[in-house]
């Protein structure tokens, strides 16, 4: 894969933050399936949402009705626990995407250790493969995670952007990190997608790596939607999504 053909790009809304809202009230409003719907209707080629084992946002009949409600492909983000494998089994979306989890960070800190537990992941996560499920790893910027994530029959990684978005003084070397990831991924022929913390400032160079196929966005988008709406919120960040693809495209001929 050369800049001359770069991939398609495609946009993940992840709504858990919708649900992070209603639960501060524990009512019924705001409803994660209405945002996935009218993300769906906004363009988003795939909604996210992350079943967290202490359900602090995301609940389970959330997860079953988005499934059952939206016509995008669903990734469900969870741990590596046999709780959330037999749920996801149960609500078979497009693609597990497993996360590490703890119980007292914020949001999701770091990628899987997949490096030193390849049988053990391997053994956990063969249901899901074997239910037609995409397997995809959220996993740090380099070459050794992906060869781990590979050796298991991951079908995606997906890198984390977190560092790249947070540490502004680390921010070029974190790029040529992530770029270098993604040019591996694609001579290793996995699917690669990356995420955490983009915003509009932050988006546009990760967009123009021509081997990630998908951003997945959350946080920021559901802030966002807070002053012009959550349509208003995706189509934007689509467009600065599609310019950076556009340059690049231009940039090969
Ligand atoms: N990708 C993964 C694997 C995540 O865990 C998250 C956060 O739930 C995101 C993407 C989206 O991150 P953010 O909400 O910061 O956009």
């Amino acid at each position: 894969m050369t800049a001359s053909h770069p991939r398609k790009l495609r946009l993940g809304v992840n709504i858990d933050h919708v649900a992070t809202i209603r639960n501060a009230r524990g009512g019924v409003h705001p409803s994660p399936l209405t945002a996935a719907l009218q993300a769906e209707a906004a363009g988003a080629d795939g909604i996210t949402a992350h079943l967290r084992e202490d359900r602090r946002h995301i609940q389970d009949e959330d997860m079953a009705a988005i499934k059952a409600g939206i016509s995008v492909p669903l990734n469900f983000e969870l741990a590596a626990t046999s709780e959330m494998i037999a749920m996801a089994l149960s609500v078979r979306p497009n693609a597990a995407c497993i996360v590490p989890e703890k119980r007292e960070e914020v949001t999701t800190e770091g990628g899987l250790a997949v490096i030193g537990h390849e049988s053990r992941l391997a053994d956990q996560l063969a249901p899901l493969k074997e239910a037609g499920i995409k397997l995809s790893l959220f996993i740090e910027a380099n070459q050794a995670d992906i060869d781990a994530a590979v050796s298991i029959g991951a079908d995606i990684i997906e890198l984390h952007t977190g560092r790249y978005c947070h540490d502004i003084a680390g921010r070029d070397s974190e790029l040529v990190r992530l770029q270098n990831a993604a040019r591996h991924a694609a001579a290793v022929g996995v699917e690669c997608h990356a995420g955490h913390g983009l915003d509009y400032d932050t988006v546009s160079q990760i967009a123009a790596i021509p081997t990630i196929e998908e951003l997945n966005i959350g946080h920021f988008l559901i802030g966002e939607s807070v002053f012009c709406g959550l349509p208003e919120a995706i189509k934007k960040m689509r467009n600065l999504m599609e310019t950076a693809r556009r340059e690049l495209q231009a940039e090969a001929v």
